[in-house]
């Protein structure tokens, strides 16, 4: 376990991780494999393993290469797992990073956890370590305490940040197999893993951390979460059949629907309109261009989950246009 202060860091030393551990085994490799659409955070290596776009186009001359797998949409998921196939055959690949069920930033994508089970025993044929990155998707987010539960499957490295601390406090945290702590562990200094920053593991947001343990430990979160999840589910019901709205989609408590308009992506006119529109009524909802999202906290009710659906029932005749 290794700490650090923001899902970005976490990313950064799970890369790190993966790439120290081939080498101080004796066996180098280097290659990251990505999932297209997906975001990692933003320092130079996070950018890397994260999809190209507006966001980073500044910054390309300092961006590694990768090999991207294509995101798995329905319909599609073979095309992803032979491509990962493709791509990990000639065992230059360190690793695939992943964000688990969810890709967050990228339009709130989802996939089923086969998809993941499948992509871990792939990795393993390969010998390429799988990344999970749960940094959004941790802590309860996607219904189990992390995604790869639900995939049945133990990823080599993960990534954890925000739920970790509540959301409080900036903690982060970034776990191995014994395998990669053992390949840094030793009186050679040359294999030390060369991480430090000075808030590593910050008492005051480790306090904060354990307090939510606690919490997991001691109330029935795993109950709450499934009333929220249910509640998603049934407020995202009334949108299946209207014409303004498409792929409209929950796991978890993480609920998502898309905005039909002549213009999608993520800096389509219409997300900072929808923000204003929200605002307006004094809902907070922020829109990733024209794909809605809710994910809210723990703690919201019923009646407040109304509120933002009605919101957005009416935002859909205000600015969606039908097929
Ligand atoms: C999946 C994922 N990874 C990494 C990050 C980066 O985390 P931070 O903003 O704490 O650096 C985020 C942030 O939203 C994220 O959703």
């Amino acid at each position: 376990m290794f700490y650090s202060d923001s899902g970005s860091t976490s990313v950064e030393v799970a890369l790190k991780m993966a790439l120290g551990y081939f080498r101080n085994i004796g066996a180098p490799r280097s290659r990251i494999v990505v999932m297209e659409h997906s975001y990692h955070g933003d320092t130079i290596g996070t950018m890397s393993v994260g999809a190209r776009g507006v966001f980073n186009a500044a910054y390309e001359p300092l961006l590694f290469e990768v090999d991207t797998i294509p995101f798995p949409a329905p319909g599609r998921e073979q095309k992803t797992l032979d491509r990962f196939e493709a791509v990990s055959r000639n065992r230059r690949a360190a690793a695939l990073i992943v964000e688990p069920l969810v890709l967050g930033a990228g339009g709130m994508l989802m996939y089923p956890a086969s998809v993941l089970t499948e992509l871990k025993r792939i990795a393993e044929t390969s010998g390429t370590l799988l990344i999970a990155d749960e940094v959004m998707t941790g802590w309860g987010r996607t219904g189990t305490l992390f995604a790869c539960e639900q995939a049945s499957i133990s990823p080599d490295i993960l990534c954890t940040s925000k739920g970790l601390t509540g959301g409080t406090i900036p903690l982060a945290a970034t776990l191995s197999t014994d395998a990669i702590f053992q390949a840094h562990y030793s009186l050679d200094r040359k294999k030390t893993f060369f991480h430090s920053s000075s808030y590593t593991a910050n008492p005051i947001a480790c306090a904060a951390a354990l307090a939510n343990v606690e919490i997991w430990n001691d109330e029935p979160v795993a109950e709450r979460i499934a009333a929220l999840g249910a509640l998603q589910a049934a407020g995202l019901r009334r949108f299946h059949d209207n014409p303004c709205f498409s792929d409209c989609r929950v796991t978890g408590t993480i609920a998502a629907l898309d905005l039909r308009t002549s213009s999608p992506g993520y800096l389509a006119e219409i997300g900072p309109k929808l923000r204003a529109f929200f605002l307006e009524r004094g809902l907070l909802i922020r829109p990733l261009g024209n794909v809605l999202y809710l994910l809210p906290p723990y703690c919201v009710t019923g009646a407040e989950l109304d509120r933002l659906y009605d919101a957005i029932e009416e935002a859909g005749e205000r600015f969606g246009s039908k097929p």
